[in-house]
């Protein structure tokens, strides 16, 4: 049986990076039929700010979407369709592996970088609730709840569990929001508890950002609120050379939707020399989701091996190909 998938190429460098993961995941020879739903800017505008219903249907029956990145207009206009879209479907689990490839040059030599990052999805800033009590006086309210803290908390510990890792940290800022993350972090401390063979630790969210850059190799699982995910994400990113490389996974009890951590990146767009590693990574994950552990390894080694030869790079990472020779090389691997 053929798996049905939700494909949101998105917009910016969203429809390149998009159309480069099909053709990696047609050379994988899983059977997959693509459901195509567009979102976009003007489609957004159209809708009047709402998540068009071609995608809310399409992602209902198929229940996995590989999706591009989409542009949010800053400081006005609609509110983030991306966030809209993760609390439609109960997206609560943002996961994010971080990890050197062999043979790319970083700043850590001889350091690899092996993390993940679980970022609560749904509440915190993002629950865009803000308010101008009067001209000049706004509100932006943070909202932090026992439910949505517990269960990303025993997300990150069963995962650790599973896959055999070894330590998880607590990242807060509860010395100044006592209230809201001092609640997460008991939530965690409480989950914690029940997983007396993973090592558990806390670290103040401008800590843990230098800590991260001074000694990334002694992180293992990251475990966060919605907005230091955001931020610690990106940080993270630039340690292992950037944003062209990392993929993440939206997860819901139901519901699951892959995307790299990277924006639209409007200053590249329509140029062919996006790095669609990060969506292909993504979409290595997406098989994982699908059971096709065996096309899933087989994708990752690829990608890994094109990094290890270092031919047939794009520029973000220091090299001279385009998307579309970066894509054909790891094709030829898959071959
Ligand atoms: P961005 O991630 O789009 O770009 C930041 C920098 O990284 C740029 O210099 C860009 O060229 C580079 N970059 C990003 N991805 C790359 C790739 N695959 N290959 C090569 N270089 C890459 O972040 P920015 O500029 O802050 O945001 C642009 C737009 O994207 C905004 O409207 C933002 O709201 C949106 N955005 C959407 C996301 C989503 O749909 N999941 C996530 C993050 C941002």
């Amino acid at each position: 049986m053929p798996h049905s998938v939700t494909l949101i190429p998105g917009d910016g460098i969203g429809p390149e990076v998009a159309e480069a993961t099909v053709r990696v995941l047609e050379a994988t020879g899983v059977p997959i039929v693509w459901e195509r739903a567009e979102l976009n800017q003007e489609l957004i505008l159209q809708s009047g700010g709402a998540i068009p219903e071609p995608v809310l249907e399409s992602l209902s029956r198929t229940m996995v979407g590989l999706k591009g990145p989409v542009t949010t207009p800053v400081a006005s206009g609609f509110q983030s369709l991306n966030v809209a879209l993760r609390k439609r479907f109960d997206l609560y689990a943002n996961v994010r592996p971080v990890k050197t490839f062999r043979g790319l040059k970083t700043r850590y030599e001889d350091t690899p970088i092996d993390l993940i990052i679980f970022r609560e999805n749904t509440e915190d800033l993002y629950s865009g609730l803000e308010h101008e009590v009067v001209p000049g006086v706004v509100t932006s309210l943070k909202v932090i709840t026992r439910k949505a803290s517990v269960r990303i908390a025993e997300y990150a510990f069963h995962f650790a569990r599973r896959v055999g890792r070894k330590k998880v940290t607590a990242i807060h800022k509860a010395n100044i929001m006592k209230l809201g993350d001092g609640l997460f972090l008991r939530c965690c401390r409480e989950v914690a508890a029940k997983f007396p063979e993973i090592e558990y630790n806390e670290l103040i969210v401008d800590n843990a950002s230098m800590q991260l850059v001074m000694r990334p190799e002694e992180f293992d699982i990251l475990l966060m609120p919605n907005l230091y995910g955001d931020i610690i994400s990106d940080l993270a990113a630039g340690l292992v050379v950037g944003l062209g490389l990392v993929p993440g996974a939206n997860m819901g009890d139901e519901h699951a939707v892959f995307e790299a951590v990277h924006g639209s990146a409007p200053d590249i767009a329509g140029k062919g020399v996006a790095n669609p590693t990060a969506l292909m990574q993504s979409a290595a994950l997406m098989l994982l989701h699908l059971g096709e552990e065996a096309a899933a390894r087989r994708l990752q080694r690829a990608i890994e091996d094109v990094y290890a030869e270092g031919k047939h790079l794009t520029r973000d990472v220091g090299g001279q190909a385009s998307t579309r020779e970066f894509t054909d090389a790891v094709i030829d691997r898959l071959a």
